[in-house]
Formats: C-alpha cells, sequence, structure tokens
C-alpha cells in the first residue's frame, strides 16, 4: 500500500520521530546513503515558484543515488495551455516512481494522491499546508533545543495565508510544545486550524499579551494554544524573562492576499533590540524563507538566528521521507483509513479550492462532518 504526505495529520506521532531520527543518522554520515536509491525516479512539479523546496528534494534524490525530472515553471508546463492538475498527474505519476507537487491551490495534493499510482508528497497546496516543511521545522527545533516537549513556541506574522505554520501549530502541541500564535492584523491562524487543535483536547483562546509594551507600544492580542493537560487558557498572558524558546517568523503572503486588502499594518521587525526584550532573550529565530522584511539581516550573525541552519535541514529530513515512502528505510505505521467522507449537497466557499477549480475531478463526496456543520474534505474550510 503506497504511502503519500499530504498533511501533517498524514503522519502519526511515531511516524514523525522515525523520520527525525533517520534524519539524524543521514545528516552525520550523508555520503554512506549515496546508493540508497539507485534506479528510481522522481518527478517533481512546481507550479508555484520554489527555490530551498525543490532545490532541496531534488539534493535529497541525487544524494540517495536516485534520479530527477522537474517541470518547475507553471508557464512552459501544460497547465498554461489549459490541462487539469488531473489529467498532468496521471501522465507524471506512469513516468516517475514518486511526484513532490507545489500547486497554488488548496487540496490538489490530495487530489493528486488519489489519482498517482505512487507515492505524493506535498510541497505547498496553496494556503492550506506545507507538511514537510514542519519536518524540517521540528527537526531544527529538536536540534537548537533538545527536545520538543515543553516548549513555548511563538508563531509570527501572516499566519492566515502563510501555509507553514497551519501545518507546524498542529504539529507542535501534538508533541507537547505551547503555541503563541502572533499575527498581523487580520492574517490570523484560520479557523479549522485552531478548531483542529481544539479537538484533539488542547487548551485554546484569545489572550491579551503584557510583557511586550515597550517594545510594540500597546498591548497585542494572540491566539494560545496549550498541550492537553495543561488546562485553560488564561485572558492575560504576562510573558516571562526567557520564557520564549523559538520565534517563528513568516512573510506576508502578498500573492495570496485578496484584491484590494489595502496595506496591512506590519507587526514590528525581528532585529536585536526585539530580541534584547526579555521573553526572547533565549529565543531562537526561524522562518521558512524567503526573508523579505521581516528579520533584520543584523541579526544573521547573532547564534540565535537559526534559519540558515534550518534550511540546510531539508536535505537529511527530505532524504529520510523519500528513502522511506520509497521503501528502502522501514515503512511508516498503516495508514489511517482516511476521512469517512459522506455525500453532502454543500459547497465549499473558498474559491482557491481544488474542488472550486477541478470540479470534474473530485467525487462528489467531499466533506467531513465536525461540531456543528461541514468542513470540505480538500481544503477544510467550512461548508456554506
Ligand atoms: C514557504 C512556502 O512556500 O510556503 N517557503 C518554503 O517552502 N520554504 C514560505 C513562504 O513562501 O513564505
Amino acid at each position: 500500500m503506497k504511502r503519500d504526505l499530504v498533511a501533517i495529520g498524514d503522519l502519526s506521532d511515531r511516524d514523525i520521530m522515525q523520520l527525525l531520527a533517520l534524519a539524524d543518522q543521514i545528516s552525520s554520515d550523508m555520503r554512506s546513503y549515496a546508493h540508497v536509491l539507485d534506479g528510481a525516479l522522481l518527478a517533481t512539479l512546481f507550479l508555484e515558484p520554489s527555490t530551498r523546496t525543490r532545490l532541496s528534494f531534488e539534493a535529497a534524490m541525487l544524494r540517495l543515488g536516485g534520479r530527477v525530472i522537474t517541470s518547475s515553471d507553471a508557464k512552459t508546463s501544460s497547465a498554461s495551455k489549459g490541462e487539469t492538475l488531473a489529467d498532468s498527474i496521471r501522465m507524471v505519476s506512469a513516468y516517475s516512481d514518486a511526484i513532490v507537487l507545489r500547486h497554488p491551490h488548496a487540496g490538489a495534493a490530495r487530489l493528486a494522491a488519489r489519482l498517482s499510482t505512487g507515492p505524493v508528497i506535498n510541497a505547498g497546496d496553496g494556503g492550506h499546508e506545507h507538511p514537510t516543511q514542519t519536518l524540517v521545522d521540528l527537526f531544527t527545533l529538536r536540534r537548537e533545543k533538545g527536545h520538543l516537549e515543553g516548549l513555548f513556541v511563538v508563531l509570527y506574522g501572516d499566519l492566515r495565508f502563510g501555509r507553514t505554520t497551519h501545518s507546524l501549530a498542529r504539529a507542535l502541541v501534538r508533541f507537547g510544545a505551547s503555541v503563541l500564535a502572533l499575527s498581523e492584523p487580520g492574517l490570523n491562524l484560520p479557523k479549522y486550524v485552531v478548531e483542529g487543535v481544539r479537538g484533539t483536547g488542547a487548551g485554546v483562546g484569545e489572550v491579551e499579551v503584557a510583557g511586550l509594551e515597550a517594545l510594540v507600544g500597546s498591548r497585542l492580542r494572540g491566539t494560545l494554544l496549550l498541550p492537553p493537560g495543561l488546562g485553560a487558557t488564561p485572558s492575560t498572558l504576562t510573558l516571562l524573562a526567557d520564557q520564549v524558546d523559538a520565534i517563528y517568523v513568516t512573510r506576508l503572503q502578498r500573492e495570496r492576499l485578496p484584491r484590494g486588502a489595502g496595506e496591512i499594518r506590519a507587526l514590528p521587525l525581528i532585529d536585536r533590540v526585539f530580541l534584547e526584550a526579555a521573553p526572547f532573550r533565549r529565543a531562537v529565530v526561524l522562518h521558512p524563507l524567503p526573508r523579505v522584511d521581516e528579520i533584520n539581516r543584523n541579526l544573521d550573525d547573532d547564534p540565535r538566528a537559526a534559519y540558515f541552519r534550518q534550511a540546510a535541514g531539508g536535505v537529511p529530513v527530505r532524504m529520510a521521507l523519500l528513502g522511506t515512502l520509497l521503501g528502502a528505510f522501514p515503512a511508516l505505521e498503516a495508514a489511517s483509513a482516511g476521512l469517512a467522507l459522506a455525500p453532502e449537497t454543500a459547497v465549499c466557499a473558498e474559491p482557491a479550492c481544488i474542488a472550486a477549480t477541478e470540479p470534474q475531478a473530485v467525487p462528489p463526496e467531499w466533506f467531513r462532518g465536525v461540531d456543528g456543520g461541514l468542513i470540505c474534505a480538500w481544503c477544510e474550510h467550512a461548508a456554506t
């Protein structure tokens, strides 16, 4: 039975720990893995811009002895002639042993996984999920801090359209870390992420954040996600000295902002002054990159700036994943039965959902019931 990686929820806790341990081993002795995937062929299909994700997947495949075919320019692929994703995937699946897909529409990788005979890995589906970035982020946090359980992580920036934090917030809470989500105004974590975390028994609530007034001029509001067992969230959170273990910064995803969104007031720049504030003194700074203007370049040689070490981790982590999904390393746990889908007459309200853009390829039963409503099984937005 093939395994895909479409959402971070597709991996069990044990799967994630197995992949991170393997990535650790690989990074300490990369050359001894040079023939693990001899003869295997990976297709990278990137219909949105990418530097790190595509290159690190390709480097990972080549370092395992495999080979790569790529289509990395949406303008020169047949998508620009009107070919559907469904048709492209049927064909690329026949050409290769596994597919890494980046696509502008939420749910695209889930559709591809249904149609491909080999494993499909989601390298970003619109504003929805980016599970392999989360594996890289967890790998980095473990290396920098020694563990995940008990960490206090601040997510900072565009948490609505930035897909990396959607996968990361869910994973951190699963591993016992607490998350404070501080977003640009109007760009907070989507409801489906927050409610999904609440559904695991975590404490979830809106908080007023005290302790940063000197830095930001006023009290910020944020969303606090506390792993199960830590109790209810307070209404005011006073950040203590040295409390923050990591601050995960994301850029404003201008390409996904709705037309006419206007100028979005940005959160303060992360620089040396920011990290002098007592709660952040021991915080490592992560960023999935590319950085635009969220982190001052004067921070790059500060030992707490971990974003380039983080990017380097992309190769061993993706080697572990490719080798596992292609059968060269111990298998992951059996996939869960998947979403229990029921035929519904609802409509997904998200215009950037694959169900809206390729209605002929997605089955009609694409909703699942959650407390008090229906969620689109492709993009996870609520149905109307
Ligand atoms: C991110 C992405 O594509 O979502 N980049 C990455 O994969 N490292 C973040 C971003 O583009 O801002």
